[in-house]
């Protein structure tokens, strides 16, 4: 049937311009329907998009990621915010524009995924790493616009917001982005700048926390510390290294090898091959 339909259907039209009456009617029928469900739908979206206010968001993976962010006035009431989500925070975190702007939103991420969710407005984007995001919204009211991740991103997610301010009397729109002469933050005296290493980012988010300590702690699991490149000893008996192979199997394959002493209790953990590798570098490293 699909068979038959690509031949006279797809190939019938295009090879000699509309010779739908050689189609069979049955066929005939199923292309009518197509077409129409197609055109109906194009037809809902322009109506959303056109008087409905409703912007449809787009990615642009190809474009390069940029990596702070940045606030634009591209023309009298027209902005764009290059939003950089972080752990745990958005940059710029306050934008304060006059009511009746129109933004455009860009957004990218600098670790994790987050969440972009600006509240009273249909604008809910994930930032995604290595690609941009893009949405726009018109502030017609003017009144505060909480910011909000509503992606789980590790232990400071709760408090990740920002806030976009529009107000009238609003003579020139402002971010709370630092100038280009501010001194970086690795200069700034007294404060750690030591960036989180992915692999702890990764053993937060993907909840192995919650059975693995770091400290030595028994928890449901044995813990990370001191771990790497020692022998245990498994619930048959046997002893075993913890290298690579066998983290990398533990991870995978949670119930094949028990530790003496812990119960067949570990879930299947969804991680790509990079992930498992990262997770196993942080292991290394909890001594
Ligand atoms: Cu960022 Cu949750």
């Amino acid at each position: 049937m699909v068979h038959r339909l690509f031949n006279h259907g797809l190939l019938g039209l295009g090879g000699s311009m509309f010779n739908f009456e050689k189609i069979d009617p049955t066929e005939k029928k199923i292309l009518s329907y197509a077409l129409i469900f197609t055109a109906t739908q194009l037809f809902l979206i322009g109506i959303a998009v056109a008087f409905l206010g409703r912007s449809v968001p787009t990615c642009q993976p190809n474009e390069k990621v940029f990596q702070k962010g940045e606030f634009r006035s591209v023309g009298p009431k027209r902005y764009e915010v290059h939003y950089l989500a972080k752990m745990w925070s958005f940059e710029p975190q306050k934008i304060v524009i006059p009511t009746g702007s129109t933004v455009d939103f860009f957004l990218a991420s600098k670790d994790v995924t987050h969440g972009f969710h600006i509240n009273k407005t249909n604008i809910n984007l994930l930032a995604v790493p290595g690609v941009i995001n893009k949405s726009s919204h018109t502030f017609d009211k003017p009144g505060t616009y909480p910011i909000i991740c509503h992606e789980y991103c590790g232990l400071g997610h709760e408090n990740m917001h920002g806030e976009i301010i529009v107000a009238d009397n609003v003579v020139e729109a402002t971010s709370d982005l630092p100038q280009e002469t501010v001194t970086p933050p690795s200069e700034t005296p007294g404060l750690p700048t030591k960036e989180v290493p992915v692999g702890k980012i990764l053993y937060e988010q993907k909840a192995c926390v919650a059975c693995h300590s770091l400290d030595g702690s028994s928890r449901v699991g044995p813990s990370f510390k001191g771990i790497w490149n020692k022998t245990v000893e498994l619930e048959d008996g046997t002893q075993i290294l913890v290298d690579e192979a066998y983290l990398t199997e533990s991870i995978e394959e949670p119930l094949v090898k028990i530790v003496k002493g812990f119960g067949p209790t570990m879930p299947k953990t969804i991680l790509t091959p990079e992930e498992v590798k990262t997770l196993i570098e942080f292991i290394k490293t909890i001594e």
